[in-house]
């Protein structure tokens, strides 16, 4: 299937769910002179963008990697840097969820965020989880494994309680308890910054993910390279163990 100037792939062809790992910013800024900081704030600014143009793409859910399990192990001034730019996102968020119809899900531990972050996160979630329109979900302080050790907890408090026989356990039931319950599993991942890994983004649900890397860093990256992601993923032949 050959990309035809700046259409997308046919329907039946797009991905439904879209998982991004945002990599790059800190490269981006260095390579102008900028602290790692204007990077994440170029970054957030393209997120948003992003969100858009995967919306009239009619793309159906979006998972966007912003920070992980392993991201405290960074600067505490860059940290905070990271954490104050979703504090000011999480604030102008209303039009997406009363407006556009969109549901928002974080993706990740909340614990350990400041309480008033925590609380912002928790009223988005709850003020969206209603809606029907496109999904989003931004995963901070998140870890695959994590994840998975949480869903193992739970599982383990339902068997102690007699809720649920260790038998019943499926790959159902553990994609129940899991941050992304209900949602299909990504089929597109994309990578921009050149780094060819997962670092522990979706590390259940990307088992059968086609994955796209592409060598520009994520503050520059635009709706031509997410288009071209679409095509990509297009001529892939998934075979999901079958012939
Ligand atoms: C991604 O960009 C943003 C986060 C991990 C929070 P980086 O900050 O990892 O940028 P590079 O990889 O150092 O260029
Ligand atoms: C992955 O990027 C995490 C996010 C984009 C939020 P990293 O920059 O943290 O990953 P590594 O360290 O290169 O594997
Ligand atoms: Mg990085």
């Amino acid at each position: 299937m050959e990309q035809q100037g700046n259409t997308l792939p046919p329907r039946e062809f797009m991905p439904k769910h879209v998982g991004i790992i945002m990599d790059g910013n800190g490269r981006w800024a260095q390579k102008q002179g900028l602290p790692r900081s204007a990077g994440h704030k170029k970054g957030a600014e393209v997120f948003e963008q992003i969100v858009k143009d995967c919306r009239e793409m009619g793309i159906e859910v979006v998972t966007a990697y912003a920070f992980s399990t392993e991201n405290w192990k960074r600067p505490k001034a860059e940290v905070d840097a990271i954490m104050e730019l979703l504090r000011s996102y999480l604030k102008r968020l209303d039009k997406f969820h009363r407006e556009e119809n969109g549901r928002l899900r974080f993706l990740g531990d909340k614990t350990p965020l400041a309480p008033d972050l925590r609380q912002l996160m928790e009223k988005v979630e709850a003020d969206s989880a209603d809606n029907t329109g496109m999904e989003v979900n931004i995963a901070v302080n998140y870890g695959g494994r994590a994840e998975l050790v949480r869903a193992a907890q739970l599982l383990a408090q339902k068997v102690s309680n007699g809720e649920l026989s260790a038998k019943d356990i499926t790959e159902q039931t553990v994609a129940d308890h899991l941050y992304t319950c209900g949602q299909p599993d990504p089929d597109l991942i994309i990578r921009p910054s050149g780094e060819e890994r997962l670092s522990n983004f979706l590390v259940w649900q990307s088992a059968y993910a086609e994955f796209v890397f592409m060598d520009v860093l994520w503050p520059d990256f635009n709706r031509e390279h997410l288009a071209q992601a679409c095509w990509e993923y297009a001529r892939r032949n998934r075979r999901f163990g079958g012939v």
